[in-house]
């Protein structure tokens, strides 16, 4: 039986908040900003009709053979892994006037404003650059647990994520299924027009996916160069190539290394 409305709702870090509504922020701000939940959702973040103009951008740079196998990992351990990650994607430009692009670049930028505003924790990424790729996973792929930080990639703040599949339904599979803690966990179906915002440090996967193509617009929310973040030195480098980093553990021994350094 359905809940009667008003009915108290059970609330932990890791319950969505869900909201409609175009162009609204407020859903997706409030419930990060006490830093308790570390994702929201909102559905309609942009109505059918665009989700389906994007949709359409999307087969189009596809048959122009403008997506590629993803990667995984980064620096010199960067590689391709279609069982890990299976999905092609294309980096969007930063800027454009093109529709229905532009739109979506638009609603990034504002959700990255508001997002800044509303909370501390955020504030870095005001003024921040936000980096957009698109996603198609075909059937059978998916992309096993990860973070969108690493160690050479860490001025990552927030990851939205904008689904563009209108007729998805559960026995396709492909959630987003996202592990704020060791044990917790919680899915987001990849339903069109909906939007997830998480922090980028959280470790999240993308389930195996079992219907025809699923699409999606990710867009990395970074933290603005400041002055005591010192601009990147074009001095000598040490590279340093970590044969097991694809080890469940490694990654979080690289972390706490870098961060005790
Ligand atoms: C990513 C990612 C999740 C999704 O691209 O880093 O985790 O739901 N995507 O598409
Ligand atoms: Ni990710």
């Amino acid at each position: 039986t359905a809940a009667a409305p008003g009915a108290a709702k059970e609330e932990s870090p890791f319950t969505p908040a869900r909201s409609t509504g175009y162009n609204r922020y407020d859903a997706l701000t409030q419930p990060l900003a006490d830093g308790r939940r570390c994702f929201a959702v909102a559905d309609g973040f942009v109505s059918a009709a665009l989700a389906a103009e994007l949709r359409a951008m999307g087969g189009r740079m596809d048959d122009a053979g403008e997506l590629r196998p993803a990667g995984v990992g980064t620096g010199p351990t960067r590689r391709q892994d279609a069982a890990a990650r299976g999905d092609r994607i294309a980096w969007l430009p930063s800027a454009t006037e093109e529709f229905p692009l532009s739109i979506v670049l638009r609603q990034f930028a504002a959700l990255r404003d508001a997002l800044a505003g509303s909370a501390p924790r955020w504030a870095p990424m005001r003024g921040g650059e936000i980096k957009c790729m698109l996603a198609c996973y075909p059937t059978g792929s998916r992309y096993v647990k990860h973070r969108d930080t690493s160690p050479l990639c860490p001025d990552r703040v927030a990851t939205a994520i904008l689904y563009l599949n209108a007729d998805w339904t559960s026995g396709d599979g492909g959630e987003l299924a996202i592990h704020p803690d060791e044990g917790s966990s919680a899915t987001v179906a990849p339903a069109a027009g909906r939007l997830v915002v998480f922090d980028s440090r959280t470790e999240h996967e993308v389930l195996e996916f079992r219907g025809r193509e699923r699409w999606a617009i990710t867009g990395f929310l970074y933290r603005a160069e400041t002055a005591a973040s010192p601009p990147p030195s074009h001095g000598p480098k040490i590279l340093v190539a970590i044969a097991s980093y694809r080890d469940e553990e490694c990654p979080h021994t690289v972390d706490a290394l870098f961060a005790s350094a």
